[in-house]
């Protein structure tokens, strides 16, 4: 197809995604923003009986992260000397080809180390490759990988203007979660890899990276929608996490929360001047 049917296609996929979250009216009288935030609610009258705080939305505290059972343990330290050493994505990625230290390599097809822009200022991290992502060798190639794709045009971003990457890097046998030990030892991995491309916002795409970085007790299902600092040795990069967008496919109705999380984020990029 030639470049003007793409993007014909992407902009009816991302429609797609706004009417499954809700939309209903493209055409008013007067124009709307849509990607502004919403209006700040009306103070609450007096409350008659004594209420609990509302929740911050910055969440600060230091994370906990998972520790690698026993039998990754090794894999976890290995991971931790070799990975600190890499100042490159390129030595990244040929250190990564040759770490052995996890089973799940074993029974994957190859490495899948990233897709999107290096230089972008935008860095999204999922869970781990599924069987697409297996067989192509890139990440989110597959049906989630194609709402991602809805989910970012729907608010102007693309392949070209985001760098994409997983926690755990091989595919999980038979598409199962990856499991807090392997998270837990391709961490400094991923910290690495958040290092060395510098971005200046990120979201996480569900609850994996989400644990991997602040520990098992940070549910996506709770945590969603709300802002983290990010405190990289390079700087602080706000954070927000996500639904997964194969939890989407599964719960389709939370399209709705997905979008209001998608138009923060891009309130967010607007304000640091990224897009
Ligand atoms: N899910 C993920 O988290 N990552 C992928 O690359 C594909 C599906």
């Amino acid at each position: 197809m030639d470049d003007a049917g793409d993007t014909f296609k992407a902009d009816v996929a991302a429609l797609q995604f706004l009417v499954d979250a809700g939309l209903d009216v493209i055409i008013e009288a007067t124009p709307q923003n849509r990607l502004a935030p919403p209006e700040p609610a009306p103070p609450p009258a007096a409350p008659a009986m004594r209420e609990e705080a509302p929740r911050q939305r910055l969440v600060t505290e230091p994370p906990r992260r998972p520790e690698p059972a026993d039998s990754d343990r090794q894999a976890a330290e290995t991971a931790a000397q070799i990975a600190p050493a890499c100042n490159s994505l390129d030595e990244l990625r040929a250190a990564l080809e040759g770490f052995h230290g996890l089973a799940i390599r074993e029974t994957a097809t190859q490495l899948v180390f990233a897709d999107g822009n290096p230089e972008a200022e935008i860095m999204i991290v999922g869970e781990a490759p599924g069987r697409e992502e297996d067989r192509i060798g890139k990440p989110f190639v597959g049906e989630s990988g194609k709402l991602l794709d809805r989910m970012l045009a729907a608010i102007g971003l693309d392949r070209t203007t985001v760098y994409i990457t997983n926690t755990v890097l091989w595919r999980p046998p038979g598409n199962r979660k990856p499991n807090p030990s392997e998270t837990a030892a391709m961490l400094p991995f991923l910290i690495r890899h958040i290092e060395l491309v510098q971005p200046k916002a990120m979201m996480l795409a569900g609850g994996a990276a989400l644990s991997a970085l602040y520990g098992m007790e940070a549910r996506i299902t709770r945590e969603r929608g709300r802002w983290r600092d990010y405190e990289a040795s390079f700087g602080t990069v706000p954070l927000l996490p996500l639904y997964h967008p194969a939890y989407l496919l599964r719960q389709p109705s939370l399209k709705r929360e997905a979008w209001a999380d998608l138009r923060a984020f891009r309130t967010k990029c607007g304000e640091l001047g990224l897009i």
